[in-house]
């Protein structure tokens, strides 16, 4: 049997088992996994990679990235050409970014502009989640975007400055209605009346000047989060509609979904972010603390450690980044006022590093956890578990090559992402994708991109919410 392409030597990781094995490759597809299949085979002019002393993981998928978003009064600056080279040199061979309509625009206008966004630009694999901001006008066009492959859609509880926002009744609405579809609902759920009335507590030039971007901390205390999840959690118990809290930054958020899961309710899931996971709102006193503002905020040590723990037994069953990069410049348009502050960070190159390095080598988690939670849960919980996020004959042969030791120092002037700072600058992190191959093509050879625009495609899904 002549294959395209068969790693070898490699421990292949899948989220139920490792073993030393080869992956042979035919076309876009994984056409076999087994022992010895790198023999004679490069007298078929079958391309051979050795994997030797590596894991050989499924492509991570990053389900929760904005790219050349308008947002805070300005763009963010990583697209669909920096940002999916970078998803490539991180191991992320899948992402999924948000359509979100502006001012009157529908469903299928938002669809349409982030398809242009992407179309002959991205370099991995991609698909949307769909914004509802207007419930009344949006919701007669759900069907319709679920028609079209995209079974899942985002509500905002906060940014009514942005024309985000959606209430109660909304989310309320659009759970059932997402029950109706076979949809899933992903909100952002922060509590915003008491967020604003916080804000304005403490938005005045003294308070400001003395502790700076420490107050966006300080105006977003934990039950912020907690408060909103729990109200989110109640219209899912209620409508039976399958209910996704996106960037889930509290120890009591992860309480509360534990509690929904203990209670036995199986259709409310939760995803955190790497960045909650590492680093905490000490940062915030820094000369650069306004760099790391992003939303929700990052918390302490003991939301991370909560974070880790639930990460762990299920409770949160996604790592995702949240990829939403500004640079330096931008991060500027704050001066001094931190609810001007374009909220934030870059991520998608550092994900499956950051995860790898603080979950598997800190022994936070296995291996094969770190690649259920960085592979295998994202893309059955956003309806791809038919063909992403596990090594086996007939998936698409998205695959990463990572070093299990070999640590990298991360160099912002050294990555893909536009971003002119990291909030991991300097950190030694291990995990860097060594080779990554995306639907069967290397896309990057020796930690270096050598994929193409426009090689990345559209995934059309049927349904989501089923892990
Ligand atoms: O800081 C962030 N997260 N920016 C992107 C918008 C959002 O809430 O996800
Ligand atoms: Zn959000
Ligand atoms: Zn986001």
């Amino acid at each position: 049997m002549r294959y395209d392409t068969i790693i070898t030597n490699g421990t292949i990781v899948n989220a139920n088992k490792t073993e030393k094995a080869d992956v042979a490759i035919r076309g876009e597809k994984i056409a076999r996994v087994g022992k010895g299949l790198a023999k004679n085979a490069g007298a078929n002019g079958t391309r051979v990679i050795d994997a030797k002393g590596c894991y050989v993981i499924p492509g991570a998928m990053d389900v929760h990235v904005h790219l050349e978003l308008p947002f805070c009064g300005t763009v963010s600056s990583d697209d669909y050409d920096s940002g999916t080279k970078a998803a490539a040199r991180g191991g992320v061979t899948t992402v999924i970014d948000f359509a979100i309509p502006y001012g009157k625009e529908s469903l299928q206008q938002a669809v349409d502009n982030w398809m242009a966004k992407a179309d002959g630009k991205a370099c991995v694999d991609y698909t949307f989640h769909v914004a509802i901001t207007k419930w009344d006008r949006h919701k007669k066009e759900m069907a319709k975007i679920v028609r079209q492959g995209l079974p899942t859609f985002k509500e905002f509880m906060i940014y009514e400055k942005e024309g985000w926002q959606s209430d109660d009744r909304a989310i309320f609405g659009a759970l059932e209605k997402c029950r109706e579809l076979g949809a899933m609902l992903l909100i952002h759920a922060e509590s915003s009346r008491v967020l604003d009335e916080l804000i304005d507590r403490h938005h005045n030039a003294k308070e400001m000047k003395k502790l700076g971007a420490q107050l966006h901390g300080i105006t977003r205390p934990n039950f912020i989060e907690a408060e909103a999840i729990q109200r989110a959690v109640k219209w899912a118990e209620v409508t039976g509609g399958k209910l996704y809290i996106v960037h889930m930054s509290t120890a009591e958020g992860t309480d509360i979904i534990a509690d929904a899961h203990r209670r036995g309710l199986r259709n409310v899931y939760a995803e955190t972010c790497a960045q909650y996971l590492v680093l905490d709102d000490s940062l915030f006193k820094g000369k650069d603390g306004h760099l790391y503002g992003c939303c929700p905020q990052i918390k302490k040590p003991a939301d991370q450690a909560r974070l880790w723990k639930g990460l762990k037994r299920d409770t949160v069953c996604v790592v995702s980044t949240d990829t939403c990069t500004f640079t330096r410049k931008q991060k500027a348009m704050w001066k001094g006022d931190w609810t001007k502050i374009p909220m934030g960070m870059p991520g998608l190159e550092t994900l499956v590093p950051i995860v790898y390095t603080h979950g598997v080598l800190k022994k936070r988690m296995t291996v094969k956890e770190f690649v259920d939670k960085c592979c295998t849960s994202p893309a059955r919980i956003m309806g791809l578990g038919d063909r992403k996020g596990v090594i086996k004959k007939g998936y698409d042969a998205d695959i990463a090559v990572i070093h299990p030791t070999k640590k990298i120092k991360v160099d912002h002037r050294k990555l893909e992402t536009n971003a002119d700072w990291s909030p991991y600058q300097g950190w030694p992190l291990a995990g860097f994708s060594r080779t990554t191959l995306s639907r069967g093509k290397v896309i990057v050879d020796n930690y270096k991109f050598c994929g193409r625009n426009g090689w990345g495609k559209f995934l059309k899904r049927k349904t989501a919410g089923n892990l």
